[in-house]
């Protein structure tokens, strides 16, 4: 490494690495020194401040063993005045080191530096909005071992950006310039030809009731991790078109997929899951009644019948206007069920049951022309 390791805009560096082994856990101290590592090299290929994104890495994790406990990070922003956002106050294990360690790192080693601790604050919440913030929530991603996937590493040697969708740490102001640079590199890009239509189904990741409606509720953040392998899984295809339901876990899922093939993502109101009306905690009869009677449902719901014909129309027009592409649908659990039901009647309430825990799940289904001509699962992610 060709930058001064004993002292950093007046900072004594050794100083600091034994604050930080007191002060954290062993995993963390070691996967701070890695990341150390990573984000020189970074620097180096994309330009930015060595010895800044030296000291930013060396900080990013010292709150993070303080931030475990809630009641502590709560008392400690309301002392000092660290404002936490909505997002950030949902997951406060995960995310509040960023912000609650920017602090701590500049009142108890003096660094004052704003380029800095703006990258510490946002590496783990909030946008990366300068290099130094991308670069550090890249290294940090970089060094979580098989959760990134060879993509991404091939990524970080040559396109930031792409690297960061990928790793599922983007999330800036630059990503519509992104989006929009891809956009048009695509239109310039000669179509190819394909036999075949494919349409690869996308069930979304694990959502949370607890954030809104069924229409608006997101994802848990075990969900929002699985995206990362959504978007891997397709970086290397290219994707001809995308549609979605409208619920918001379907479109979060879809976000990097949609952002790395360069395309919008179009809603179809046909697509969304099916209603469910009074469960009165009697939820697998329900379900059991329904799939032996498509004309059944349960008061205030809909038949399964309902959900499939619906389904069926927005999937058969897609067929028809979209012959010899490679097509996505983002989808929910029940309303695939009564799609593959559809296709391939063999595929009927057991499969339902089985496929249930699979979020996200990827299934291909290959037609020529019109014609169903089989199926393949390609990513199941049990929750
Ligand atoms: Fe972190
Ligand atoms: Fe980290």
């Amino acid at each position: 490494m060709d930058i001064c390791l004993e002292e950093i805009m007046g900072i004594n560096i050794e100083k600091m690495k034994n604050e930080l082994k007191r002060f954290t856990d062993k995993d963390h101290y070691e996967h701070t020194l890695r990341a150390c590592e990573i984000i020189v090299e970074l620097a180096e290929t994309f330009g930015a401040d060595k010895e800044k994104a030296y000291l930013a890495a060396l900080m990013h994790d010292y709150a993070r063993d303080f931030c475990m406990d809630e009641e502590r990070v709560l008392k400690y922003c309301e002392e000092h005045g660290v404002i936490l956002d909505d997002f950030c106050k949902k997951f406060i294990p995960g995310l509040s080191h960023g912000p609650v360690g920017a602090d701590m790192v500049m009142r108890r080693f003096g660094v004052t530096d704003v380029e800095v601790l703006d990258a510490i604050s946002r590496h783990s919440a909030g946008d990366r909005i300068t290099l130094l913030d991308k670069i550090l929530a890249l290294a940090d991603a970089l060094d979580t071992g098989t959760m990134i996937s060879e993509e991404a590493r091939v990524a970080a040697k040559s396109d930031l950006d792409k690297a960061l969708v990928l790793c599922g740490r983007h999330g800036s102001p630059s990503e519509g310039e992104y989006a929009a640079m891809l956009m048009e590199k695509r239109k310039t890009q000669p179509k190819k030809e394909r036999d075949g239509t494919s349409i690869y189904f996308v069930r979304h990741a694990q959502s949370d009731p607890d954030t809104g409606t069924d229409r608006t509720r997101t994802l848990t953040w075990d969900g929002h991790i699985d995206t990362r392998k959504v978007a891997s899984f397709f970086s290397a295809m290219e994707i001809d078109i995308i549609y979605s339901s409208p619920y918001q876990r379907c479109l979060n899922t879809l976000r990097n997929v949609a952002l790395l093939q360069g395309l919008e993502i179009i809603q179809d109101e046909r697509l969304r899951e099916s209603k469910y009306g009074k469960l009165n905690g009697i939820f697998h009869e329900v379900i059991h009644n329904r799939w032996n009677d498509f004309s059944w449902c349960e008061e205030d719901g809909e038949t399964l019948g309902d959900l499939q014909k619906r389904n069926i129309a927005a999937v058969s027009e897609i067929l028809e206007v979209n012959k010899n592409k490679n097509i996505v649908i983002g989808t929910h659990g029940t309303a695939l069920s009564v799609i593959l039901n559809y296709f391939n009647p063999s595929l009927g309430h057991d499969n339902y049951l089985r496929i249930a825990g699979f979020m996200p799940y990827i299934v291909k289904l290959d037609f020529n022309g019109n014609d169903y001509v089989g199926h393949e699962e390609l990513l199941i992610v049990e929750r």
